[in-house]
C-alpha cells in the first residue's frame, strides 16, 4: 500500500464520533471482564484493603452478593482469593485442602446464588494458607521445593473442583504442576473443569497490596525468584506457555499486565489458546492514586488501560476495576 498525503488523511475517519466508532478495531465489552474477589471470615462482614482504595474483603454472603452483582453488570467470571485466619496456617498450608475451607464455602455460596450464570475462577497456591507466605513447601535451606509442592496443590484444586470450582488457575509457577493437575482432575471425573495457567507470572513489585489483602505480606519470608519469572525474560514466557499448554491448561494469563504488554502480544501470535491478564492489584493501585493525585481522570486513564489489553491479544482481563468498568461501558 502506497498511500501518501493528501489522497490520505487518517483524519478524515477520526474526524466524527460515529465514524471514529464504525473503524474502531477493538471493542471492550463487560464479557471481557474477571473480577477478583477476596473473601474473608464472619458474616456480614465488608473489611476495605487499605493499600486498594474501593476494594475490600467480603464474607462468604458478601461473596455470593457480589457473584449476583457481576451476573447484573454482564460480567462472566469471579476470581476468589481468601483471607485464611491466622490460626489455621501452617508450614505446609494444609488448610488448602480442608473441603470446608473458606474458599470452599464461598464456591459453594457463589454457585448455590447464582448457578451457572457465573464462572467460578479458584487460585491454586499455598500462599494464602502458609505461615510464611510462600507459594509451596519450604525446606530448610529456605527454598520452596517443587514436586512436594505439586503434590499439595494436586489435592488443593481437586478440593476446589470438588466444592464446584470451574475453572482452576494455578498460580504457584512450580515445574509440572499443570500436567498434574489436569490428570488428577480427569480421574476424578472433573473432565469439564478449565484450566486457565498463570504461565507467566513474573517475581512483580506490583503484588503488594494483593499480599496485603490475604493477608501474605507480612508474613512473607525473602522473595519468590526462584519460581516466578525474572522480568527481563520474554523467550522464558513462551516456553512457560508452551508446557502449560501442552500439559493441558485451557487458557493462559500473563502476570503482571501492563508492563508485560510484549509478552501478551508473542504469546497471543504464537499459540491458538485465550490468553488473559491480570491487572494485578499494583497496578490498580497505581491508578487509582495517580487519579487522586490529579494525573488525569480515574474512570479515563482505567478505560484506556482496559483496551490496551484487548489491542494486544487478550480474550479477557482480570481486573479489581470490574465493576467500574462494567458500569462504565453501561453507560
Ligand atoms: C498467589 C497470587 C498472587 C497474586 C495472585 N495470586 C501474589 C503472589 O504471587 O505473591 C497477585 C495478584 C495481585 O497482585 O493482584 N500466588
Amino acid at each position: 500500500m502506497n498511500r501518501s498525503y493528501p489522497n490520505t488523511r487518517l483524519r478524515r475517519t477520526r474526524a466524527n464520533g460515529w465514524s471514529r466508532a464504525m473503524v474502531r478495531e477493538n471493542l471492550l465489552t463487560p464479557l471481557d471482564l474477571i473480577w477478583p474477589l477476596f473473601v474473608t471470615d464472619g458474616k456480614g462482614v465488608e473489611d476495605p484493603v487499605s493499600s486498594l482504595p474501593g476494594v475490600s474483603r467480603w464474607s462468604v454472603d458478601g461473596i455470593a452478593a457480589r457473584a449476583k452483582e457481576a451476573v447484573e453488570l454482564g460480567i462472566p467470571c469471579i476470581a476468589l482469593f481468601p483471607n485464611t485466619q491466622e490460626a489455621l496456617r501452617t508450614d505446609d498450608g494444609v488448610e488448602a485442602h480442608n473441603p470446608d475451607n473458606l474458599m470452599c464455602r464461598a464456591i459453594r455460596a457463589v454457585k448455590d446464588a447464582c448457578g451457572e450464570d457465573i464462572g467460578v475462577l479458584t487460585d491454586v497456591a499455598l500462599d494464602p494458607y502458609t505461615t510464611h507466605g510462600q507459594d509451596g513447601l519450604v525446606n530448610d535451606a529456605g527454598y520452596v521445593v517443587n514436586d512436594d509442592t505439586v503434590a499439595m496443590l494436586v489435592d488443593q484444586a481437586i478440593n476446589q473442583a470438588e466444592a464446584g470450582a470451574d475453572i482452576i488457575a494455578p498460580s504457584d509457577m512450580m515445574d509440572g504442576r499443570v500436567r498434574a493437575i489436569r490428570m488428577a482432575l480427569e480421574m476424578g471425573g472433573h473432565h469439564n473443569v478449565q484450566i486457565m495457567a498463570y504461565a507467566a507470572k513474573f517475581a512483580s513489585a506490583f503484588y503488594g497490596p494483593f499480599r496485603d489483602a490475604v493477608g501474605s505480606g507480612d508474613r512473607l519470608v525473602g522473595d519468590k525468584k526462584t519460581y516466578q519469572m525474572d522480568p527481563a525474560n520474554g523467550d522464558e514466557a513462551l516456553a512457560e506457555v508452551a508446557l502449560d499448554i501442552a500439559e493441558g491448561a485451557d487458557s493462559v494469563m500473563v502476570k503482571p499486565g501492563l508492563a508485560y504488554l510484549d509478552i501478551i502480544y508473542r504469546v497471543k501470535q504464537r499459540f491458538e489458546v485465550p490468553v488473559y491478564a491480570y491487572q494485578v492489584s499494583g497496578e490498580y493501585a497505581l491508578i487509582e492514586a495517580g487519579a487522586a493525585a490529579g494525573a488525569g481522570d480515574r474512570d479515563a486513564l482505567l478505560m484506556e488501560k482496559l483496551i490496551s489489553f484487548k489491542r494486544a491479544g487478550c480474550s479477557g482481563v482480570l481486573t479489581y476495576h470490574a465493576p467500574i468498568a462494567a458500569r462504565l461501558l453501561h453507560g
